[in-house]
């Protein structure tokens, strides 16, 4: 074979990705890719051309194990460069490793190319047919797999593309919290969590109706980014402890986290107990023996994050009123005091809505020693009280059926609820 220049070299070569650039070029229109990923490629094929087009006197002679180590010092130096080039330019991991990984591809490319019995090829104008059909061939196994790892969302990763990262320092109050809902939507967790009436599917509680803002900042978070460490109530089979991804801890900057966590703490409802369970088969912590059990110790007093706070003081760890006056939970047919503007007239205890129950005990009853705990205590331990003074006239142990679980608040009544200024701020 007659020994060419590199210049020569490199003129026969160019034209040949010509239409390698074309394809690319087509598919990355079709498919509404960011064209940033066309001059990734183009930066590796334009790499492989030039070292390709290195005269390299004895090349046919080579060993493939000489030729190997020739190639992957070069690809591993052109990795580096890839890698950090994508972390220069904000790309996702998921991105970076692909890039990564279409590096190696060629590599195994040009390896295969420079085989002895394929080496006739090499000269005609087919290998780029083979390049596209190595390429094709990976793309194809890429896609196998990532489609494979829960919620792998192309779209969704190309959306973080194309959006500048978010930077708290520039937002405060309700900009968090819009700007956490909007983690919450890019991130897909409505596919899997509903939020009251709004989202895709129940495969995970709803975030709404389960009242994940009565939790801790600590807690919430421990749940997005270890989701195995505590399962949700109800969720305990096979399938839910393990659909919930882990990668968020990786995907989501300080920032992202600090802003979801901040959108999630709202989901509150001051009309309602807490729900618990899987769609179709839940329940209430009326009912709920471990919210019940937790509740007693509220009610007792020996709540370390309650401390200071002991309705049995005043109502009696039997029921029975200790302070004149104190309401007695063990007569089922008590009024609503009359003490409040707001009175509820004609509805014994047993029947009082949710939202009564609340109401009273997060804002107290003026001019008693009743108090507005909920100004002081998180009111996640308050709603466990109310379901354990229950029992006083309600034994869980005696109950024939639980309480229905209330419909899904609509999108005007969550309107109303802060038109009616049914929360206290700052939410506890
Ligand atoms: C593929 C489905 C799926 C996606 C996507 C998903 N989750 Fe989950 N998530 C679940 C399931 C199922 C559970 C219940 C089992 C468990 O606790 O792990 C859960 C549990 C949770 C919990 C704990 C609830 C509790 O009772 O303590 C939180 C908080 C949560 N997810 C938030 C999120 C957020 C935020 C996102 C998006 C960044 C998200 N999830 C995305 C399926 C999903
Ligand atoms: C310092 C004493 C005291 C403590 C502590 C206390 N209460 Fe009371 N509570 C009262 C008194 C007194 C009343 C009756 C007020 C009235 O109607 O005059 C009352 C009334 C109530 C009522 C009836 C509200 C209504 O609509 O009439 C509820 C419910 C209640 N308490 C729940 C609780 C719970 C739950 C706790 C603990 C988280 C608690 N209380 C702690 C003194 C106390």
């Amino acid at each position: 074979m007659e020994q060419k220049s590199f210049l020569q070299n490199l003129m026969a070569t160019v034209p040949k990705f010509l239409p390698v650039a074309a394809v690319v070029w087509l598919i990355v229109k079709w498919f509404g890719l960011p064209v940033t990923i066309c001059w990734g490629m183009a930066g590796i094929v334009i790499v492989y051309a030039i070292l390709l087009s290195i005269p390299s006197k004895k090349f046919e002679e080579q060993s493939f194990v000489k030729n190997v180590g020739f190639k992957t010092p070069v690809v591993l130096v052109i990795g580096a460069g890839v890698w950090f080039g994508a972390e220069y330019f904000g790309f996702p991991i998921w991105w970076k490793i692909e890039f990564l990984a279409a590096t190696f591809v060629a590599l195994l490319f040009f390896l295969t190319l420079d085989l002895k019995p394929m080496q006739p090829e090499k000269k005609a104008a087919n290998w780029v047919i083979r390049l596209l059909a190595t390429y094709a061939l990976a793309s194809g196994i890429f896609i196998g797999i990532t489609d494979q790892l829960p919620q792998f969302d192309p779209g969704v990763e190309i959306a973080k593309l194309e959006k500048p990262p978010l930077k708290l320092s520039a937002a405060a109050g309700p900009e968090v919290i819009a700007a956490g809902r909007q983690v919450f939507q890019d991130n897909k967790c409505f596919n899997c969590h509903k939020v009251f009436w709004e989202g895709n599917s129940d495969r995970g509680p709803n975030l709404g109706s389960k009242q994940i803002g009565l939790y801790s900042d600590d807690y919430i978070k421990e749940q997005i980014l270890d989701p195995r460490a505590n399962q949700s109530p109800g969720f305990e089979d096979k399938k839910s402890k393990k659909a919930m991804p882990t990668y968020y801890g990786d995907d989501l900057s300080k920032d992202e986290i600090t802003a979801l966590v901040a959108y999630l703490r709202t989901l509150r409802d001051p009309t309602h107990m807490p729900v618990e369970g899987k769609f179709g088969a839940q329940w209430t912590w009326w009912d709920d023996k471990d919210a019940i059990a937790e509740g007693k110790v509220v009610f007792e007093g020996l709540e370390p994050v309650t401390e200071g706070l002991n309705c049995s003081v005043c109502h009696g760890k039997e029921g029975i009123p200790l302070m004149q006056g104190a309401l007695d939970f063990r007569k089922e047919d008590n009024m609503d005091t009359d003490k409040m503007p707001d009175h509820l007239a004609g509805v014994p205890m047993k029947d009082w809505p949710d939202s009564l129950w609340y109401k009273r005990v997060t804002r107290g009853i003026d001019g008693t020693p009743m108090g507005p705990w909920g100004m002081i205590f998180p009111h996640l331990y308050l709603w466990k009280a109310e379901a354990y003074a229950r029992t006083f006239h309600d034994p869980l142990d005696k109950r024939t059926e639980k309480r229905p679980v209330p419909p899904v608040p609509t999108k005007e009544e969550i309107e109303k609820w802060q038109a009616d200024e049914l929360f206290l701020d700052p939410l506890l």
